[in-house]
């Protein structure tokens, strides 16, 4: 498709709804024992496959097009499955439902499309088997399908994270809160803590003390009220754009300010932009945002910010092609595992619209500025990278085309309406 070219942004707009919170909020509401009601979940493909694998599961959940409301009945409320569960792109769905099915009286299978089939599980299947699960990758591989015998009994213990990730740690909640005694964790870097937040919400008892997690278990959870506030993973695509497409300024609503997401506001402002905070809703953790163009410089992103921004690093580096000097992006090597590996897909595809980006082991070295300029990009079918070239091409007023465009609905199914409302005169 042709993306839509240089222009200026102004206005007003709602990112959709947080795609980590929203995953949970069907996990915990499957878990949990009674009702749990999810205003402002995320309508994208990612989470309606959390949402049907738990349906398969047997969980009855109603959707009226605004509110979800799930009937949970506790893990041990959950049925087998009468077939295999695809969980299409989604790296949170199989990796937090693989901490969450093994105490299950029946098997599990769970697998994914071609980018999921190449994603590592061992970092997520090793702990847990630690623990006593029974759980395997397809032909001996740590890949995807995944099959969860179940049937386990589940041990705590003691873990000391190799990778910063959410994702992992997240899983081994899951199985903490079924296992016996007390669980613990040392994370490598603190990253984002929904799941550590929402076992509180639901009314489970976690314990933190810096980097060291602990639980207890077995634990029962009950059903919540949950108000999922917007991605900041989503806003990042229009703060990136709002900062460096002349005479740009917008506002971005409701936007989740969880402080182990919000390393991208670090980062605008270390590198001179103009950005503001308003109406800032401190027990919800969300807040409006101000952007305009601004003058940008270089600067080094590494250590323990990585993970607070992990998801926005591609975009982060094409703000970068605009900044003076250059941007160093390090300790990311974690980019080599997502949707695609974006330390590879960011500076290919961003060169071809003629930045000066180099690939490194662990991270990007950006020299700024420069003009971008007019050609043919994939999104190579991950919906960060798709939405990043978006920006780019605001950035010319030559011809931008993007193969697979679909791959954004993963996040940001309204994405291309949200660009067009900003850029209309
Ligand atoms: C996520 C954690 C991150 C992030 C992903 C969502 C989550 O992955 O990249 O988009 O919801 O827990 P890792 O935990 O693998 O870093």
């Amino acid at each position: 498709m042709q993306l839509i070219s240089k222009s200026p942004l102004k206005g007003v707009i709602e990112v959709p709804a947080d795609k980590s919170i929203s995953h949970r909020s069907i996990m915990f509401g499957a878990l949990a024992h009674g009702t749990t009601t999810i205003k402002n979940f995320l309508r994208g493909e990612d989470c309606f496959n959390t949402m049907h694998a738990f349906q398969a599961l047997g969980v009855e959940m109603q959707d009226d097009g605004e509110v979800i409301t799930i009937q949970g009945k506790g893990i041990e409320g959950l049925e087998a499955a009468n077939h295999a569960l695809d969980v299409g792109n989604s790296g949170t769905t199989i990796r937090l439902m693989m901490g969450m099915l093994n105490t299950c009286p029946f098997q599990t299978i769970l697998y994914g499309d071609d980018s999921l089939s190449l994603r590592p599980m061992n970092r997520v299947m090793l702990p847990l088997q630690k623990m006593g699960a029974k759980i395997t990758g397809n032909q001996e591989t740590e890949f995807p399908p995944i099959t969860i015998a179940g049937s386990s009994n589940l041990q705590s213990m003691t873990y000391e994270m190799p990778v910063a990730s959410a994702q992992v740690k997240s899983a081994i909640l899951f199985a903490a809160l079924q296992a016996q005694g007390t669980t613990t964790i040392i994370e490598k870097e603190a990253s984002r803590n929904h799941t550590e937040e929402m076992i509180r919400q639901f009314g489970g008892e976690i314990h933190q003390n810096g980097k060291e997690i602990k639980l207890t278990g077995p634990q029962k959870l009950t059903g919540q009220a949950i108000t999922v506030p917007g991605d900041i993973s989503s806003a990042a695509f229009f703060l990136a754009a709002g900062a460096v497409v002349p005479e740009s300024q917008i506002t971005l609503t409701n936007v989740g300010i969880n402080p182990t997401r919000t390393g991208i506001l670090k980062v605008l402002e270390q590198m001179g932009a103009q950005v503001r905070l308003d109406n800032i809703d401190e027990k919800n953790q969300a807040a409006d945002i101000q952007i305009e163009t601004s003058k940008l410089k270089g600067i080094v992103i590494g250590g323990d910010i990585i993970p607070t921004l992990i998801d926005e690093l591609p975009v982060i580096a094409l703000l970068a092609t605009q900044a003076e000097g250059t941007t160093i992006i390090k300790d990311a090597e974690e980019l080599k595992v997502k949707e695609t590996n974006r330390i590879d897909a960011t500076c290919e595809q961003l060169n071809k619209l003629g930045a000066n980006i180099e690939a490194t082991a662990d991270g990007l070295i950006i020299h700024g500025p420069t003009a971008l300029h007019g050609g043919a990009v994939s999104s190579l079918g991950d919906h960060r990278i798709g939405m990043m070239l978006q920006v780019a091409a605001l950035l010319t007023k030559e011809v931008v085309t993007l193969e697979k465009p679909e791959a954004i609905a993963i996040s940001y199914p309204r994405f291309f309406e949200d660009v067009e409302h900003l850029t209309a005169r």
